[in-house]
């Protein structure tokens, strides 16, 4: 499957956020190692901190459903003027289960979108040869 496919997978779900408290909704899908599409959104709650971001909702689903190895993930937000990057939190996240090179494409439309790793999202993730500087 091709990134812009999985980002428009991503769309599909994004309406289903639960989002009252920052109405920005987002979509995440996670494409696993045996092409099955695995979605997630974000899930907000009054106290703002327990705020689940759409990724780590993909992830522990797929996690929870005993698939722990994946090719790429999509974000979908259509809120945003840019399209949005992954949280911090999330970069984290996601370096426990996928390598540096782990494509992630993130997008506020399906025509205006940008395509990055989790490398270059997350420095020294996979930079481990600068500690030679
Ligand atoms: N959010 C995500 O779900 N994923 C991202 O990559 C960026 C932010 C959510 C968290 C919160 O519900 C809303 O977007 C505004 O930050």
């Amino acid at each position: 499957m091709e990134l812009i496919e999985l980002l428009a997978e991503a769309e599909k779900v994004c309406n289903r956020a639960y989002a009252p408290y920052s109405n920005f909704r987002v979509g995440s899908a996670l494409l696993t190692k045996d092409d099955r599409v695995i979605t997630g959104v974000n899930v907000e709650n009054r106290s703002f901190g327990l705020t689940n971001c759409a990724e780590r909702t993909a992830l522990f689903t797929a996690l929870t459903q005993g698939i722990d190895e994946f090719k790429a993930i999509a974000i979908y937000a259509p809120d945003g003027d840019e399209p949005t990057s992954p949280c911090g939190a999330c970069r984290q996240v996601l370096s426990e289960f996928v390598k540096p090179d782990f494509p992630v494409i993130f997008g506020n439309s399906l025509e205006n979108y940008v395509i990055s790793t989790l490398g270059e999202l997350l420095p020294y993730y996979g930079l481990e040869h600068l500690k030679d500087r």
